[in-house]
């Protein structure tokens, strides 16, 4: 069987290219005689993949030199809980702006350890769109406000940067990191996990001005400081080298496919196409206000929930796998990252349009 076009929210689909490369290098990288996986993290041969990885990464988002890249693991989840207790003390307060499943568990991490408040919450328009900045109850004084520009699995995006005025913005892109260009200097700190649109999982890329390093109290284990981490190169302890190696090489394989603006034009067709094809159909239906829609997650429901089996069946059978809906959302979600060509997004339209044919 050969390669299929892959949906899933996360790990993710890579590109192709970038598998290819990984396959011929497996057991011989660089005439070595070995996997780049099998090497120290700490020999020169490693670093130069981790600096090259850095710079390429820099390069893509345009970041400052006042700004520490960090490649750190534990997921975007362990950040939940690590970004309150670097950026804020036991009494300052922390602002979380509530729009899906993912800045709402960021919020409850960070209750555990500072004093939250939730400064918006889409909870009763069941987060279909974003509440109005006009509404958002920010704390003065806030260590910082935080916020997730792209919900995975309600399909609600932020298309722009909210201003909160000189407090420090953090943000959750982990589904939507690369996928565009963004002004780095809008935010105080980004971070994102990497199975989506970076690399494997078990990396996390992080992003943080150099000023809010010094933020960390001195009760946080210094293995849990984003300080020690940017002063070590995030090499405090052993790094997943391999996903480390193939965030680089999907780093370089951005960069042949023309950088971020590139890559904005092209996932602002393919999401244009698929919504295009769900209003226009009469048969599914996206739930989320248009100016919020995702343009890496497209959630839609088929009119009866009971033919889904049937269209999970026939689409996989098509070679479209991985279109199941998450669960606390229900009918079906199609991811469609940076690595999803736009011929996939045709075959999952094309699809579509047949599948509402026969069964409409
Ligand atoms: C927006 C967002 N934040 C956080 C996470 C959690 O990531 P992890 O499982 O790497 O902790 C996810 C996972 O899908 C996500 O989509």
């Amino acid at each position: 069987m050969g390669r299929i076009f892959n949906f899933s929210a996360g790990p993710a689909t890579l590109p192709l290219e970038v598998l290819e490369q990984a396959r011929d290098e497996m057991t011989d990288w660089q005439g070595r005689g070995v996997s780049v996986m099998e090497i120290s993290h700490r020999s020169k041969a490693f670093i130069k993949v981790a600096e090259q990885a850095e710079a390429d990464v820099r390069e893509l988002l345009g970041v400052p030199a006042e700004y520490a890249v960090l490649f750190l693991q534990g997921g975007a989840t362990q950040q939940f809980a690590l970004i309150p207790m670097n950026l804020a003390t036991p009494d300052q307060a922390v602002d979380y702006v509530v729009t899906g499943q993912w800045s709402k568990k960021a919020a409850s991490e960070a209750k555990a350890v500072r004093r939250v408040n939730i400064a918006a919450d889409g909870a009763p328009g069941n987060y279909t769109d974003v509440p109005a900045r006009g509404g958002w109850q920010l704390t003065p004084g806030a260590a910082y406000v935080h916020y997730c520009p792209n919900e995975t699995i309600g399909g609600l995006e932020f298309h722009d940067v909210p201003d909160t005025g000189g407090v420090p913005l953090v943000a959750d892109m982990s589904s939507t990191i690369l996928s565009r260009p963004v002004d780095v200097r809008k935010f105080g700190v980004i971070y994102a996990g990497a199975q989506k649109n970076i690399g494997p999982a078990g990396l996390v890329l992080m992003i943080v001005r150099k000023d809010l390093l010094e933020r960390v109290p001195e009760t946080v284990p210094p293995i849990l400081r984003y300080a020690s981490q940017a002063k070590e190169g995030s090499m405090l302890n052993t790094p997943p080298t391999y996903s480390w190696y193939i965030a680089g090489l999907v780093f370089q394989w951005l960069k042949r496919q023309g950088g971020l603006v590139k890559m904005g034009e092209v996932n602002r067709r393919k999401a244009d196409r698929l919504y295009r094809a769900i209003d226009g159909s009469g048969f599914y239906r996206n739930p989320v206000a248009p100016a919020h829609r995702s343009w890496m997650n497209v959630p839609f429901t088929l009119p009866d929930a009971g033919l889904d089996a049937v269209f999970l069946a026939e689409a996989q059978q098509a070679g479209l796998s991985e279109l199941k809906g998450h669960r606390s959302v229900g009918g079906m979600r199609a991811s469609i990252y940076n690595a999803m060509p736009e011929a996939g997004v045709d075959a999952l339209v094309a699809f579509m349009a047949d599948f509402a044919r026969r069964h409409g």
